[in-house]
């Protein structure tokens, strides 16, 4: 039976913060599952479908700048969405047995701790906490587009396919 991963998120946008979690994830498991998914708490800048692609971009790009993904040939990558629904239902779904989240910090962890126990009491699916790479610590969806909508070159943050889409949507820039 192949082991199944499912690394949840907003990614709006992706970071290359969260392509060396799924890089790292995809070298202990068969199969990575990158899901979209809807987080009532946040106003998205780019839709589910958008996202999705931009996801699927960076990730063809990677090779070009030298993030180690795995090899298509090695490790089935999907990239999917949910809208609604439980998270751990989706797992079920596909036969995940596991969760990944990138950790930062403590706030991060504070965050996800109680998160991770649900989904373990709802399913008994477990949540592994990678922890960021101090080189990608600081980066978060959220100042990428801040630093982007104010003029900023977001280039050591975000894949090319995103930087594009983050100056085609820029906000409050004169
Ligand atoms: O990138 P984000 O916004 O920090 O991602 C948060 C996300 C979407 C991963 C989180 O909100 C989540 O896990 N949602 C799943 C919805 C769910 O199943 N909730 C009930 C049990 S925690």
């Amino acid at each position: 039976m192949p082991s199944i991963a499912v690394y949840p998120g907003s990614f709006d946008p992706l970071t290359f913060g969260h392509l060396d979690i799924a890089a790292r994830t995809a070298r202990l498991f068969d199969e990575l599952h990158i899901v979209v998914v809807h987080n009532p708490a946040k106003t998205p800048r780019f839709t589910s479908e958008e996202r999705i692609e931009l996801i699927r971009g960076s990730l063809s790009e990677a090779g070009r700048f030298g993030t180690p993904m795995p090899s298509a040939n090695k490790i089935k990558i999907v990239v999917a969405t949910l809208d609604k629904g439980l998270l751990v239902d989706y797992c079920r779904m596909v036969g995940a047995t596991a969760l990944v989240k990138g950790v930062r910090s403590n706030a991060d962890l504070d965050y996800e701790l109680p998160m991770a126990r649900v989904n373990r009491d709802l399913a008994g699916v477990e949540t592994i906490f990678m922890p960021a790479d101090p080189q990608h610590g600081f980066v978060s969806s959220s100042l990428v587009k801040q630093v982007a909508d104010l003029g900023g070159s977001v280039d050591k943050y975000v894949p090319a396919v995103i930087v594009r889409a983050l100056a085609a949507t820029a906000v409050n820039r004169k």
